[in-house]
């Protein structure tokens, strides 16, 4: 029956895309290239994360002895995963710090690192043109000798306040197609996100789990560490058309405009006789995105008088994660415009956001609209 063809017919991401390909004629198999790229950097991070998690839980923290007896030296010396990515370093009495491979050398962040081991694996791949990550100021443009047709945007570490604690972190990309290989520009990549091709995420929590859409709907896979494969867990995501829980920092309600308060004092207390919101709020926008996918309800990172533009990034927070709602039936709204119209003019620009529930999400709408 059902449970017994999963365990032995298994839908890896890779077979996935493949089985799409058929929907889109043009494509070489240029896709799943790309794809086993950005997983190789998801898997590379999701086991980066895990060896910090194994330093974060010796039960004295911080104590030099604590840490250098409660892990195994074989740790150390076999492995050599550990040792690439620089965690032999048996100097380093920084649980949450990484020692690169050179003695002396700067410790490198783990989300520098990330940067690096996506960068790499995305040049690497041949199929990437532009190459645009919160980490670098510039866009990357690719040589020409390994050019492809994808653009890719992405946030390698996101969540980086919630690293040292163990909390649930992220990776978060959009990919589009560049119009010209042979002539290639910054316009590529600024450009609304209703043209991205594919957007995803991949959430190192409890589990690894990794949630893409390629334009037909959203899909999750995990990772089944014993296999090294991601694995179909999630078919066909579909977001709840009204959800029961609001997400949003409320540290920074004495700056909020008018519909962003009204509509959280709304969630508070409703006047039409509805139970109130709970509030769920990680710090972690993949985190805090992956809850609102899976038990509805709305996320929002408005703007402030100190932020007028919130915080979060257009190209590869905001689209990636407007791009997936949208894909699983619910609304991503700027405060202005639906999120994945808006064009943006610079790499690194901010918008405010409220994604989720179809729903929730209309009655935002509604306030902003009033408003006017
Ligand atoms: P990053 O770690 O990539 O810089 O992004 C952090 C973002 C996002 O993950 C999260 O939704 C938001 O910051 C939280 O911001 P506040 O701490 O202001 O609530
Ligand atoms: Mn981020
Ligand atoms: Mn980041
Ligand atoms: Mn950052």
């Amino acid at each position: 029956h059902a449970a017994d063809a999963r365990r032995t017919d298994l839908m890896t991401i890779t077979r996935h895309v493949l089985n799409e390909q058929p929907k889109h004629p043009e494509s070489k198999g240029d896709f799943t290239i790309l794809l086993s790229h950005i997983v190789l950097g998801c898997k590379f991070v999701c086991s980066a994360v895990n060896k910090v998690l194994l330093f974060l839980f010796p039960s004295t923290i911080g104590s030099p002895i604590a840490i250098s007896t409660s892990i195994p030296p074989s740790l150390f010396s076999q492995a050599g995963l550990a040792k690439l990515i620089g965690l032999a370093g048996e100097t380093n009495r920084r649980p949450f710090a990484l020692l690169s491979l050179n003695q002396g050398e700067e410790q490198k962040k783990l989300d520098v690192l990330s940067n690096e081991v996506f960068v790499k694996a995305l040049i690497s791949s041949g199929r990437t043109c532009v190459l645009v990550s919160e980490e670098d100021e510039e866009a990357t443009f690719v040589d020409p000798s390994l050019r492809g047709k994808y653009c890719v945007v992405f946030d390698p570490l996101d969540g980086s306040s919630n690293i040292d604690c163990g909390v649930s972190i992220g990776t978060i990309f959009g990919i589009y197609m560049v119009k010209d290989k042979d002539n290639v520009s910054l316009d590529d990549v600024l450009q609304p996100g209703k043209h991205m091709v594919a957007a995803g995420y991949c959430m190192y929590g409890s589990s690894c789990t990794l949630v893409l859409s390629t334009g037909n709907g959203v899909n999750g896979f995990t990772l089944d560490p014993s296999l090294g494969e991601f694995i179909l867990t999630h078919p066909d995501i579909k977001i709840p058309k009204r959800g029961k829980l609001y997400s949003v920092n409320e540290g920074n309600a004495k700056n909020w405009d008018t519909p962003t308060a009204k509509f959280v004092e709304k969630c508070k207390f409703p006047k039409d006789g509805s139970s109130p919101k709970s509030l769920r709020y990680i710090g972690s926008m993949v985190a805090d995105v992956h809850r609102t996918l899976l038990y509805g309800g709305i996320f929002l990172y408005p703007a402030d008088k100190k932020s007028p533009n919130g915080k979060l990034r257009v190209l590869y927070e905001v689209f990636p994660m407007s791009f997936l709602m949208e894909q699983a039936g619910g609304q991503a709204f700027t405060g202005e415009q639906r999120a994945l119209d808006l064009v943006p003019t610079k790499i690194h620009q901010r918008s405010p956001v409220f994604l989720g529930s179809y729903d929730d999400v209309d009655e935002i709408i509604a306030l902003y609209a009033a408003e006017e």
